[in-house]
């Protein structure tokens, strides 16, 4: 379900979903963030057994979705809202889009 909130996106006013439209910065702050954070249960290569969201083909159209699953968890996911900063779970989008497949 859309959550209808828009979120600018101040860095990034184009369509394209690529690497090419985050930061470098962005992205390495995110995998430093994932590493931490989130490899534990996605995997280090955002892959993993045991979790059945594969972030890896997470849709690049739904930002939305991630934000708001991140900051608040999702069925066996714990949320992260209270951990992080809103401008880490950017981070954590722009490696997440950009990052390892
Ligand atoms: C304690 C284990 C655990 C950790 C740590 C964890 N996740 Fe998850 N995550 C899950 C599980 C389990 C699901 C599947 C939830 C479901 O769909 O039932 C999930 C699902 C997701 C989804 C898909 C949500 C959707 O809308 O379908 C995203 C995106 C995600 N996680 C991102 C992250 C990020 C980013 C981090 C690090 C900040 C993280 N997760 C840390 C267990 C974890």
């Amino acid at each position: 379900m859309a959550a209808g909130i828009a979120i600018a996106v101040l860095a990034a006013p184009s369509h394209g979903q690529d690497a090419g439209q985050f930061p470098e910065e962005q992205v390495k702050q995110g995998a430093a963030i994932y590493a931490r954070t989130c490899a534990p249960c996605h995997g280090t290569r955002m892959r993993s057994p045991e979790v059945p969201a594969d972030l890896g083909k997470f849709p690049p159209d739904q930002k939305n979705r991630f934000i708001t699953s991140v900051t608040n968890g999702k069925n066996q996911m714990p949320p992260w809202g209270g951990v992080l900063q809103p401008s880490e779970i950017e981070s954590l989008w722009a490696y997440v889009m950009a990052g390892e497949k």
